[in-house]
């Protein structure tokens, strides 16, 4: 089988992956999927979690994927398990990857309510660096904010620093960017952190990662530049609107297929 990555996300969120898996392996063939008709994820019950991992892994494996990577970290907490059944092919994802960068005993984590409430970070961060402290920040409203496009408003400002004030309470030396989606809101973290406190982006951990199956990258200090010559981007609704919130993360407007998920049925 020749190589082929699956990425999915709920949205332009697994883009940030999608980027850093691009800038350290070049042009690797990959078909991305944002199931943008149900963005987001964050907010939905465990069981509604698991039921759309099953699906979406579902599809990948029907466009011949050879590796499934989770470009999401709220199917990653509550779905890995029913991924790596349905893929039949190896899966990567985000959050051991994100435990492996960190190097800090007080660790802040941002992420969506369902991941938060699942404590799969906390426990990862936990089981790799036993008594370090975790702090965990549910940031509900960063999702729909950022699929909307808003990455700076005076609002989403005063958001994030709700947001941050418990993480500052606890003096956490790094903070994990725990949902795809956060590291479009990085300029605007970095406005309101300490200069000492380090941002940790999982999906820089699992473009590592890869290099078991990619190999490693020559380590001249330059990244490739991005290409998407082999990229087949897919979502679930609003492709044009979709391809409008990649440009600025992609550096060109990107061509977007409308998929549905769901078989469809034979005519007679
Ligand atoms: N970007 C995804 C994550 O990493 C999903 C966010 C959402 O849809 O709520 O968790």
């Amino acid at each position: 089988m020749s190589i082929c990555l699956g990425l999915f996300d709920s949205g332009v969120g697994g883009l940030t992956v999608l980027r850093s898996v691009l800038r350290r392996h070049g042009s690797v063939p990959v078909v991305y999927l944002g199931d943008t008709a149900r963005v987001p994820y964050g907010s939905r019950a465990p069981s509604e979690i698991r039921a759309i991992a099953a699906e979406v892994v579902a599809w990948l494996k029907d466009q011949d994927v050879s590796t499934v990577v989770m470009a999401c970290n709220t199917t990653n907490a509550l779905a890995r398990d029913v991924a790596e059944g349905q893929a039949g092919v190896p899966v990567v994802g985000l959050i051991g990857a994100a435990a492996a960068l960190v190097r800090e005993s007080r660790v802040g984590v941002l992420a969506t309510p369902a991941t938060v409430a699942s404590g799969a970070y906390r426990e990862s961060i936990e089981a790799l660096h036993p008594g370090s402290l975790v702090v965990q920040q549910a940031c509900p409203d960063f999702v729909p904010r950022i699929e909307a496009g808003d990455l700076s408003s005076p609002e989403l400002r005063q958001l994030a620093m709700g947001y941050l004030s418990p993480l500052l309470e606890a003096s956490v030396e790094s903070v994990i960017l725990g949902c795809t989606h956060y590291p479009l809101l990085e300029p605007l973290l970095r406005s309101l952190l300490p200069d000492g406190i380090r941002l940790i982006d999982p999906a820089e951990g699992v473009a590592r990662q890869l290099d078991a199956l990619l190999g490693s990258p020559a380590e001249d200090g330059h990244a490739p530049p991005l290409s998407l010559a082999s990229t087949r981007l897919c979502v679930t609704a609003d492709p044009e609107g979709f391809a409008t919130r990649a440009t600025p993360w992609l550096g060109e407007r990107p061509l977007v297929e409308l998929v549905d998920l769901r078989p469809q049925a034979c005519s007679p």
